[in-house]
């Protein structure tokens, strides 16, 4: 569903930055939603909270979580 249509993004388009870690501020910079009209600020932030509360996106997508970029996972991070 598209949330912006000034900028044609998508709801999927923000969950996949939001589950990427992004804030809605991030978000808004990355995909200029809620910068020309501003009518779909409320709803960007609906989709950024829900994503951001409910998963993180290792959880959702298995994809290994890195933190320093050299190991698979925190937990074998010795950096
Ligand atoms: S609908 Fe998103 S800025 Fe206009």
């Amino acid at each position: 569903m598209i949330v912006c249509i000034c900028h044609r993004i998508s709801d999927r388009e923000i969950a996949r930055h939001a589950r990427a870690g992004m804030g809605f501020d991030d978000i808004q910079m990355e995909l200029g939603v809620a910068t020309q009209c501003g009518c779909c600020e409320n709803a960007a932030r609906d989709v950024v909270a829900q994503c951001s509360a409910a998963q993180p996106v290792a959880a959702l997508r298995g994809i290994p979580v890195r933190c320093c970029g050299t190991q698979p996972s925190p937990a074998s991070c010795t950096e």
